[in-house]
C-alpha cells in the first residue's frame, strides 16, 4: 500500500478543505449534534409505517437467571438507606416523534409498567428511535422506619416544563411534560408525561427525601429543537467512590443543556459495595460476558501476558544508568513501586536484535486479560475493566481520500495497554454497556449496539485496530481526521483471536482480598520515549506528496492526540484515564 503520486494530484482541491481533526464514525460531540438539529419537518401526522430500530426490544443473547451465592448481587433490589430501589425495564409507550433526534429517526417516551408491589415511579424513560428499545428506570420503595420522615412523598403539584406543539416534527400528538413540585425537603427525580393538557394525578410519581439525592447532569442528547430538548440524566459526581446513582429517567430542558437540570439524581447513603459481586460471581459474569477479541488480519504485533514479556528479555532501564538495564522478574517484583511518572525508569524490549524482533510480535498463546473490578453509579453497577498488554504498538497509517500512506515510525512504541470495560448492573446482573478504549480516550456503547459471537458462547465481539490496537465494536475503517484525510484505524475479523475470558483478577479494592501484582504499581513508561523525530518522519512521508498536499497533511498529523503519535511514552493501567473515575 504505497503512495501513488500520480493519483495524489487529483485530491489536491479536496485536500485543501481540511480544517480540523474529528473522529468519524464515533459518537458526535454534543455541539455538532446541536448544529445538525434544524431538520424537523413541518407536517404533523400519523407515524410513518416505516419500521425503526426502536420497534424492536433488545434482549441480550445470554442473561443468566442464577448466579453463585452472594450478598445481593443481581438480587433485584438495593437499599440506599431507607429507600429501596429496583430496576424497571418493561415500558408502555406514551408517545413518539418520527423525525428529529439522532439520525433524524425521532424519539419515543415511555412509562415503566409492571412496577413491583410497594414500589413507585420516579420518572419516565425516553430514547432515540435509532436504537432498539433497551433501557431502565429505577423505581423506589420507602423502607425507612419513620413514617413522619419517610424517604418518599408524592408531589404537592405539577408545573408544565413544556409541550411539543411548537416542535416541527411528525409526532403522535402533542406531548405535555410535567415537573413534579416536591414537598419541602424532597426533590423530583423525573418527569410525568401526558398526551392531554390536564395535570397528571398526584399519586402518579414520588419525590425523594433530599438527603438521598444529589445533583444530576444531562449527558447524551435524545431529541428536541434549539429551545427545548430531551437528554439522558446522569450524576455529576461519578467514579468508584461516588455515592451518586443514575436513575435512567430522561430530562426535559428548555434551552440547551448548559443549565443544571430541574431534577435530581439519587445518592446511596449505605456502603456502595453492598451488592457488588464476590469473586465467584465475578468469574460467573466473565464466563458469560468476556469479549472475544479479533486482531486485524495483517497484524504483526500481537498481545502477550506481561509475564511472557518479562521472562522473554524485557529490560528495566534507569535514567543515568542506560548502559546497564536489568531483567524484570516474574510479576515485576523488581519494578519501582512509587506512583511517580517522571522518566526516572522505563521498560524496553530486549537489546539484541533477534530477541527484540521476536518479543515485538507478542505471544497470543500467553495473552490474558487483566481485570479491575470497581463499583460505579453508587454501587448500582459493577465496572469490569479488562486490560490487554501488547509488547509493541506498530506504526500508524494515514488515508488521503482513496490513498493509503504508511507513516514511517509515527505512532510506534514499546508497551501498549488497551482496555474495554463491561458495565454490569448489580440489580439485574445484565451487561448494559461496554466501553471501548481508543487512543487515550474512548466511547461507551449500549449492549444493543454490540456484535455477539454466533456460537454457543454468544459473547460480545471486540475488534482491535491494526498496529494501534484501539478497540471497536464493529469491523471497518475509522478515520481520525476530517474530510477523508487522517490517521486510520482498521479493524477486521482476522484469524488471530484472543479469548478475553482467560483473565487474571488484578484489582478490586472493595473485596479487600485481591493482591495486586507488582507490575500494576509500576507507574512509569512501559516503553522508552519515542526514538524518532516527528519532524524527520513527516519529512520522509512528505517527500512522496505533491507540494500543495504537504501543509494540510502535516497539520492533520500534528493535530492528532498525543496517544496516537505516542510521543509521551506509554504508561500502565493505573496511570491511565480512568482507573478510579468514570470513563468519559
Ligand atoms: C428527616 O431525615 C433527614 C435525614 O436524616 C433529616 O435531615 C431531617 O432533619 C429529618 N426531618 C425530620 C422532620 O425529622
Ligand atoms: C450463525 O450460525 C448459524 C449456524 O452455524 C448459521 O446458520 C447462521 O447463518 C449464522 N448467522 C450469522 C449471522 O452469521
Ligand atoms: C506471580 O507469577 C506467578 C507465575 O506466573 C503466578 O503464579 C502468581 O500468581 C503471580 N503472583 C501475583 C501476585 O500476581
Ligand atoms: C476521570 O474520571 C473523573 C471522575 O469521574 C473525571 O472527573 C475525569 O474527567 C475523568 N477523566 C477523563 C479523561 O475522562
Amino acid at each position: 500500500m504505497g503512495v501513488n503520486v500520480g493519483i495524489l494530484c487529483v485530491c489536491v482541491v479536496l485536500f485543501m478543505a481540511i480544517q480540523a481533526i474529528e473522529v468519524v464514525a464515533k459518537a458526535a460531540p454534543m455541539d455538532s449534534i446541536l448544529e445538525n438539529k434544524n431538520i424537523f419537518k413541518r407536517k404533523r401526522s400519523r407515524p410513518p409505517s416505516l419500521s425503526r430500530p426502536i420497534d424492536y426490544t433488545f434482549k441480550l443473547p445470554t442473561a443468566p437467571t442464577s448466579w453463585p451465592e452472594g450478598k445481593g448481587f443481581a438480587g433485584g433490589v438495593l437499599d440506599l438507606g431507607g429507600l429501596q430501589v429496583s430496576q424497571a425495564s418493561t415500558f408502555r409507550k406514551v408517545w413518539g416523534a418520527y423525525d428529529g433526534g439522532p439520525d433524524n429517526q425521532g424519539t419515543s417516551v415511555y412509562e415503566p409498567i409492571g412496577i413491583p408491589e410497594g414500589f413507585s415511579m420516579l420518572g419516565s424513560y425516553s430514547q432515540p428511535n435509532n436504537k432498539p428499545l433497551f433501557g431502565y428506570v429505577l423505581v423506589a420503595k420507602d423502607v425507612s422506619s419513620s413514617s413522619a420522615n419517610s424517604t418518599l412523598k408524592p408531589p404537592v403539584d405539577y408545573t408544565i416544563v413544556s409541550n411539543t406543539a411548537s416542535i416541527k416534527a411528525t409526532q403522535d400528538s402533542i406531548l405535555y411534560i410535567w415537573l413534579p413540585i416536591a414537598p419541602n425537603g424532597y426533590k423530583a427525580l423525573g418527569h410525568v408525561v401526558t398526551t392531554t393538557p390536564d395535570k397528571p394525578p398526584l399519586d402518579k410519581i414520588m419525590c425523594v427525601r433530599s438527603d438521598l439525592t444529589n445533583q444530576c447532569g444531562s449527558s447524551s442528547w435524545i431529541w428536541g429543537s434549539n429551545d427545548f430538548n430531551f437528554y439522558d440524566g446522569r450524576p455529576i459526581n461519578r467514579g468508584t467512590q461516588a455515592p451518586d446513582v443514575r436513575i435512567g429517567t430522561f430530562i426535559a430542558q428548555n434551552g440547551g443543556n448548559t443549565n443544571p437540570p430541574s431534577v435530581s439524581c439519587l445518592k446511596n447513603l449505605n456502603s456502595i459495595s453492598k451488592i457488588m459481586p464476590n469473586q465467584k460471581q465475578i468469574e460467573a459474569i466473565l464466563q458469560v460476558y468476556s469479549p472475544t477479541l479479533y486482531l486485524h488480519s495483517d497484524e504483526e504485533y500481537l498481545p502477550s501476558s506481561v509475564n511472557w514479556f518479562f521472562s522473554n528479555g524485557a529490560l528495566l532501564y534507569k535514567k543515568g544508568e542506560e548502559s546497564n538495564p536489568v531483567p524484570i522478574q516474574q510479576n515485576g517484583t523488581n519494578l519501582p513501586q512509587d506512583p511517580n511518572i517522571d522518566g526516572a525508569y522505563w521498560l524496553d524490549l530486549p537489546s539484541d536484535n533477534a530477541n527484540k524482533d521476536r518479543v515485538k510480535k507478542g505471544n497470543l498463546q500467553s495473552a490474558e486479560s487483566y481485570v479491575h473490578v470497581k463499583p460505579m453509579s453508587g454501587g448500582t453497577f459493577t465496572d469490569i475493566a479488562m486490560w490487554i498488554f501488547y509488547p509493541f504498538n506498530g506504526p500508524g497509517r494515514a488515508k488521503v481520500k482513496f490513498l493509503d500512506i504508511k507513516l514511517g515510525k509515527i505512532g510506534e512504541h514499546v508497551g501498549d495497554w488497551e482496555h474495554v470495560t463491561l458495565r454490569v448492573s448489580n440489580l439485574d446482573g445484565k451487561l448494559w454497556h461496554v466501553y471501548f478504549s481508543q487512543h487515550g480516550s474512548g466511547s461507551w456503547v449500549d449492549s444493543s449496539q454490540l456484535e455477539f459471537q454466533n456460537d454457543s458462547t454468544k459473547r460480545p465481539v471486540v475488534y482491535a485496530s491494526l498496529h494501534g490496537h484501539a478497540t471497536y465494536p464493529h469491523a471497518g475503517l475509522v478515520l481520525l481526521g476530517k474530510n477523508g484525510v487522517g490517521a486510520r484505524d482498521d479493524t477486521d475479523k482476522g484469524r488471530n483471536v484472543m479469548d478475553m475470558g482467560k483473565f487474571v483478577l488484578v484489582s478490586a479494592d472493595y473485596l479487600g482480598s485481591v493482591k495486586e501484582p507488582a507490575w500494576l504499581n509500576f507507574f512509569r513508561g512501559w516503553g522508552p520515549h519515542v526514538d524518532y523525530s516527528l519532524d524527520d518522519e513527516l519529512k520522509n512521508v512528505e517527500k512522496l506528496l505533491p507540494g500543495k498536499l504537504k501543509d494540510g497533511f502535516e497539520s492533520i498529523i500534528r493535530g492528532l492526540p498525543k496517544e496516537v503519535l505516542a510521543e509521551e511514552g506509554p504508561t500502565g493501567p493505573k496511570a491511565k484515564n480512568n482507573w478510579s473515575g468514570d470513563e468519559v
